[in-house]
Parts: structure tokens; C-alpha cells; sequence
């Protein structure tokens, strides 16, 4: 998949946004390494410490759906900025991969390119762990 294919899908999925606080609409799609991908939205509540990022809401489907071998993602929202992962979500995708792509785009789909390691240098990992 081309990378302007997979920013279309996560577009595709920011509108499926439920996002009535803060009305920023996000829209993520990963790919796996076999070009399988997984959508996903941001899903916020009430309470707002309960909102799941798009990002999230992706990655969770894809391991749901038995599959980690994330590539890259596609991340994007209706914004003129470019939609960075917060870092709770850099945190959450490097479990499964330390060198996977982030395609951050903004509404009229431009994008800019990082690397796992760009974003989440020194990443806490399980290595450390008894
Ligand atoms: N949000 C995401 O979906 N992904 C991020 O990486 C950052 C923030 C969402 C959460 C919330 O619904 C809205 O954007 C505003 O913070």
C-alpha cells in the first residue's frame, strides 16, 4: 500500500470520530507486514480521562485480531497542524515495535515522516524487567 493509500484509510476513519468535547477528530490506520491494516478512531466520554486515542483504538483491533507486526501508521486529524501520537500512544505501539514508521498527516492529507526511534528515543521496554 502506497503511503498516501494507507493516510486515506486513516481519513476514512476520522470521520467515524466520536469526539463531541473536543471536536478534534482523529483518524489512525496501521499496517502490517503482510499489508493487512487496521483502523481505528478517537472515542471520547464524559469522563474525560476515559478518551481513547485513535491510535489506540487501531493497535488494540489488530492485537485483538492476533496480529503485532506493525509496519507503519498512518495518523491524521481535521486540523492544519500535523497529528503527532501523544506519548502515551508511542509508548503503546513500541510493545510491539521499535521500528515502525509514523506517517503525520494534516487535513489535506501532507504528511511528515518519523521513525519509531525519531519519536521515542530510550523507549522503557520489557528488557529492563525481571
Ligand atoms: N488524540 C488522539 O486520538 N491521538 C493522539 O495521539 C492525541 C490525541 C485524541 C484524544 C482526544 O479525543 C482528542 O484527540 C483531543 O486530545
Amino acid at each position: 500500500m502506497t503511503y498516501k493509500e494507507l493516510i486515506k484509510r486513516a481519513e476514512e476513519a476520522m470521520w467515524t470520530a466520536y469526539a463531541p468535547y473536543s471536536r478534534y477528530r482523529v483518524g489512525a490506520a496501521i499496517e502490517c507486514r503482510d499489508g493487512t491494516v487496521f483502523t481505528g478512531c478517537n472515542i471520547e466520554n464524559a469522563a474525560y480521562g476515559e478518551c481513547l486515542c485513535a491510535e489506540r483504538v487501531a493497535a488494540a483491533k489488530a492485537v485483538s485480531a492476533g496480529r503485532t507486526d506493525f509496519m507503519r501508521i498512518a495518523v491524521i486529524s481535521d486540523s492544519d497542524e500535523y497529528c503527532m501520537p501523544c506519548g502515551s500512544c508511542r509508548q503503546f505501539l513500541s510493545e510491539f515495535s521499535r521500528d515502525m514508521e509514523f506517517l503525520c498527516a494534516r487535513k489535506d492529507t501532507s504528511y511528515v515522516c518519523y521513525s519509531m526511534k525519531d519519536l521515542l528515543p530510550h523507549a522503557f521496554s520489557s528488557e529492563i524487567l525481571y
